[in-house]
């Protein structure tokens, strides 16, 4: 009853003003608020199992890079994953599932995640480099080049050129495409 009283007066001290200024929006995400103002990039990777049963093989793209219906398709049919067999455990297969549904695109307030969800009425797209926001950013980027270059090899690399990509992080100013001269779409 006594510590009953003292959480009492402590939240009574609290709403009376006391709450320190949250230390910024990200942190009020990560209580779950929907804040006012979309956040920039994608939410950074936070489940260090999705970490590893997706990101051996390229960089484990953010959950927000998708919609929900793209991943729901994606871990369907993980035993013909573009050439590869990607198959999981049903246990692990079902916590990398959630994962993925309760992160993707459009349950968040992030700005590059927004984007990702415009599919234009067409069926989602298993790859997000297939998103019409993706492919309109990317116009500019020469393919051949891409392909013909061993550090980047193709356009699902995002790490290869987004240098902040593993943060969450895809600003203009962060870009480095490998080698100079495959620099479409730089200033
Ligand atoms: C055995 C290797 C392997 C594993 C494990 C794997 N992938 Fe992939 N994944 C690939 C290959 C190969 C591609 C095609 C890359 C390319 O075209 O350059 C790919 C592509 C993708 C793409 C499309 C990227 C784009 O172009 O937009 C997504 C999304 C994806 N994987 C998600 C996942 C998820 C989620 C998991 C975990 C359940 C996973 N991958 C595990 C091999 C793998
Ligand atoms: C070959 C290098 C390269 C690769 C690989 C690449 N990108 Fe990009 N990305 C670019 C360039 C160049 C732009 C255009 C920047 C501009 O408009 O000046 C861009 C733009 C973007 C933007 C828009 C940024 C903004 O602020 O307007 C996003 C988001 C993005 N890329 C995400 C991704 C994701 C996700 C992947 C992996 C699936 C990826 N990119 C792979 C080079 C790359």
């Amino acid at each position: 009853m006594k510590s009953h009283r003292h959480m009492l007066c402590l939240t009574l001290s609290l709403l009376a003003g006391g709450v320190p200024a949250l230390a910024d929006e990200r942190e009020s995400y990560l209580q779950n608020k929907w804040v006012e103002k979309p956040l920039p990039g994608v939410a950074p990777v936070d489940d260090a199992r999705y970490k590893e049963a997706c990101g051996s093989c390229h960089f484990p793209y953010q959950p927000g890079l998708l919609p929900a219906l793209s991943w729901e398709r994606l871990m369907a049919e993980l035993s013909s994953h573009f050439g590869d067999h990607a198959e999981l455990p049903p246990d692990e297969a079902n916590a990398v599932r959630n994962y993925l549904l309760n992160n993707a695109a459009g349950r968040n307030n992030y700005a590059v995640s927004a984007k990702m969800t415009a599919i234009a009425g067409r069926e989602p797209p298993l790859r997000i480099s297939e998103l019409p926001y993706f492919v309109k950013e990317h116009a500019k980027v020469d393919l051949q080049r891409v392909k013909d270059n061993p550090e980047i090899r193709s356009l699902s690399h995002c790490n290869a050129c987004h240098t902040r990509a593993d943060e969450g992080s895809y600003s203009e100013q962060e870009i480095r495409i490998p080698q100079a001269q495959a620099g479409a779409g730089q200033p």
